[in-house]
């Protein structure tokens, strides 16, 4: 057997930039603001915190303590980084999560990066300029309206992302040095951008008050986000939007952690490491993610505003209008600024997805870089163009919800498990201490075994059985009251028999209306069919890759 040369990080620095590159993306642009607003702003933010330590810095030591103990025996993916904990083999096609996620995020995440490269394109060429508020909006309905759209160019959305799929590919296929100087260039870009843009949204003030909306205020965005509420501690729908928002933004239960993880030489720190990038990725999101959209937006539209309109939209849909407001050239560097900051994040977190695909084929079947980087390229534009024709059909959603949000939080309660109780807190604190470079504080040791784990397990049967309305109180009520537990559609339960939709279609008296809710009901069908497929595919691959490694060992 020809014998693979080993790849490892060429620099601390690139390290800790790839590992902060793969955790800041659009999360913390794009999600954190509309989830701190969608769930009280101040309010949320505390829920936040505790969730971050007690989830997200204890879930980054666990991947990359899994990851190079993994990487150690030659496994960078986590079929053989669970395998090699563990002496049962149902755990290598648990592992598949680890892939898996990836992709299934991969397809739709790609699609909003390929939105950003777009958008900086149209931000020089002036394409919003002189528009109304409602016309950029618009923009956006017609450019994701794929087959009809009137952007100017034909067939727009599907151009850039196949453009953006090439891309990183292209990278990709350099392997952990194109990465590593991805990060290097994309993240001091993307902190400079963001330093700018926040400046604006940090000083706006009141001067963006119209005849219109003369209350407008950027402070009240500010105060909005940052006044905490002791009262949303008690509400367990806050307490997962947390969870769910720091699984997202830290790329925690991906499988991507463990893989960069692999990549580190077996004494090299992980412990210091996993913190810094952690804490950058912090720094992104709550000071530079909470510094533009909200107080630019609040601060010529008003709160109110904002509090209705909050979604992922407002980047694109706003964001290009409020920046006409600051003249010609600024408007054109804003915007560049605004999604090449965007796009920034999101190729550092879209190259890290394609590494775990990589580093399986590289490891079990011998594939090279330039093979792994373009099979991934290709799964992924398959898994993707679903979710560009059909956006507006509700795939993309699926993908984010299934790929993007559950299989994260059924990863993450199973590797602590594992971590804690079957590898053992004894040898998981030493493989963590290794090398250390700071003195990790021993309570941790205890959260790591016990608090982790009963909070992800809250998380995960909270949002299993979500009741009606989010009320948990009157469910606690009705059940010890002998009246059952009525779920909210919300609920995963509910969600797979897409009994919300089944709901609207019954209520709507419109025969359009009812034909859009079914087509909507075909196509989440369909969406789940694909992650299925991709899912007990890429568990066919560990099943072959074992009799391999099977058939190795008798030979040797
Ligand atoms: N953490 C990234 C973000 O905030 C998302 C991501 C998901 C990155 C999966 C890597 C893997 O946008």
């Amino acid at each position: 057997m020809a014998v693979k040369e080993k790849e490892s990080w060429g620099t601390r620095v690139g390290l800790i930039l790839a590992m902060a590159g793969n955790a800041v993306g659009l999360g913390n642009f794009l999600r954190f603001p509309v989830q701190a607003v969608n769930n009280g702003g101040g309010a949320f933010i505390i829920p936040y915190l505790v969730c971050f330590l007690l989830m997200g810095i204890p879930l980054l030591w666990v991947e990359w303590s899994m990851g190079r103990f993994g990487g150690r025996q030659g496994n960078h993916s986590t079929p053989y980084i669970l395998d090699s904990m563990t002496r049962r083999n149902f755990w290598k096609y648990f592992g598949v999560f680890g892939i898996f996620t990836n992709i299934g995020v991969a397809a739709y995440y790609c699609y909003i990066e390929s939105w950003t490269m777009s958008y900086v394109l149209h931000s020089i060429m002036g394409t919003f300029r002189g528009l109304s508020q409602t016309e950029v909006a618009d923009f956006f309905t017609k450019y994701v309206d794929v087959a009809h759209s009137t952007t100017g160019i034909p067939y727009e959305a599907v151009i850039f992302y196949i453009l953006c799929l090439a891309l990183n590919t292209y990278i990709l296929s350099r392997g952990l040095k194109g990465v590593e100087r991805a990060a290097k260039i994309g993240m001091p870009l993307l902190i400079a951008f963001g330093a700018f843009l926040a400046l604006r949204g940090l000083t706006l003030g009141t001067s963006g008050a119209s005849a219109e909306v003369p209350t407008a205020s950027a402070w009240d965005g500010l105060n909005f986000l940052w006044t905490p509420q002791f009262d949303s501690l008690s509400n367990p729908k806050v307490w997962l939007a947390a969870a769910g928002q720091i699984f997202f933004t830290l790329s925690v239960g991906m499988g991507t952690i463990h893989c960069y993880a692999a990549y580190v030489r077996s004494k090299d720190d992980i412990a210091l490491n996993a913190v810094s990038a952690g804490f950058m990725n912090e720094f992104v999101e709550v000071v530079l993610g909470s510094s533009i959209v909200i107080p630019i937006a609040a601060g010529y539209l008003g709160l109110d505003w904002v509090k209705e309109n909050a979604g992922f939209g407002m980047a694109f849909q706003t964001m290009p209008f409020l920046f006409e407001k600051w003249g010609t050239f600024l408007a054109m560097m804003a915007g560049v600024m605004w999604f090449g900051l965007l796009f920034f994040a999101g190729i550092t977190s879209s190259l890290a997805m394609g590494t775990p695909w990589m580093g399986f084929m590289r490891d079990e079947f011998d594939w090279g870089r330039k093979r792994g980087a373009w099979s991934f390229g290709l799964i992924v534009l398959l898994l993707g163009l679903p979710t560009v024709f059909f956006f507006q059909q509700g795939v993309f959603d699926e993908y984010d919800y299934w790929a993007g949000t559950v299989s994260l939080v059924v990863f993450a309660l199973a590797e602590v498990v594992l971590f804690a109780w079957i590898l053992g807190m004894d040898r998981g604190w030493k493989e963590l201490n290794e090398g250390a470079d700071i003195r990790v504080p021993v309570v941790y040791r205890y959260i790591i075994k016990y608090i982790t784990p009963v909070l992800l397990a809250f998380v995960f049967l909270g949002s299993l059985f979500t009741p009606l309305n989010n009320d948990w109180q009157g469910a606690f009520d009705g059940l010890l009251a002998g009246n059952g537990w009525s779920l909210d559609n919300s609920s995963i339960i509910k969600q797979i028999t897409n009994a919300g939709l089944y709901a609207q279609l019954h209520a709507a008296t419109d025969p359009v209306v009812a034909e859009g809710i079914r087509q909507r009901i075909f196509f989440a069908n369909l969406a789940r069919g694909i992650l299925t497929a991709t899912f007990l595919g890429l568990c066919l691959l560990v099943f072959l890759s074992a009799r391999r490694r099977a058939a190795k060992a008798v030979k040797a």
